[in-house]
């Protein structure tokens, strides 16, 4: 009867040191977990706001600094009526006020195309990269579609980085003046994003 005791006690000893190895080597996959949930607040973020920005984008074709290019088009594009399959590549100014020499408060920097053959419809991927104040360093994601020729167009904003981490919102984009020969171009910009 003590000897049978005695067996139990140590083979609940060994097996108390089994699991604890047992969790140990669990632990030890712990350090390489692939995801877990956290709380927001590990991440500084505390109350989602909702901010607006109001700038005018600058997208110069014309004189000897364009601030697009044409990078890509397709064989049709020039007999296109949209000039569908033109790639151009933008570093576009955004000033606080219409005039060029306005305040710069950031870039959008990235790709319009003429993605419709019917009406004249761009496909926007650009990130607006500020460089004013608290927003220096900052983006903004763009990703949608614009039909140029609407008085406003709502172009989606997907993401962000820096102060606009999380963002999510829509930009509205108005003409403010177009020249139709050289196709210069200066766009109004009301965003509405929220972000923490
Ligand atoms: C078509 O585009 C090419 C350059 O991409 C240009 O040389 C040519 O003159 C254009 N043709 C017409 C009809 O506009
Ligand atoms: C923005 O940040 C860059 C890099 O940190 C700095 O060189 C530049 O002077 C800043 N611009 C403004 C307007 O604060």
């Amino acid at each position: 009867m003590a000897i049978s005791k005695t067996f139990c006690s140590i083979f609940s000893i060994l097996s108390l040191i089994l699991l604890s190895i047992i969790s140990s080597l669990t632990l030890a996959e712990d350090s390489h977990l692939f995801h877990k949930t956290i709380s927001p607040t590990l991440l500084g973020l505390r109350k989602e706001k909702l901010s607006h920005l109001h700038f005018y984008f600058h997208d110069i074709l014309s004189g000897p600094k364009p601030t697009a290019v044409n990078v890509a088009q397709a064989r049709m594009t020039n007999k296109s009526s949209t000039g569908f399959g033109l790639v151009m590549m933008a570093d576009d100014p955004l000033t606080s006020g219409p005039e060029p020499d306005s305040k710069l408060v950031g870039k959008a920097q990235g790709i319009y195309a003429s993605a419709a053959q019917d009406e004249l419809g761009l496909l926007m991927v650009m990130n607006f990269a500020f460089t004013e104040g608290k927003y220096n360093g900052s983006t903004l994601s763009v990703l949608g579609r614009n039909t140029v020729f609407s008085v406003v167009r709502e172009i989606p904003i997907v993401g962000g980085s820096g102060v606009f981490r999380f963002a999510r919102g829509y930009a509205h984009a108005k003409t403010h003046t177009l020249d139709l020969k050289t196709g210069d171009a200066v766009v109004e910009y009301n965003v509405y994003v929220f972000h923490y």
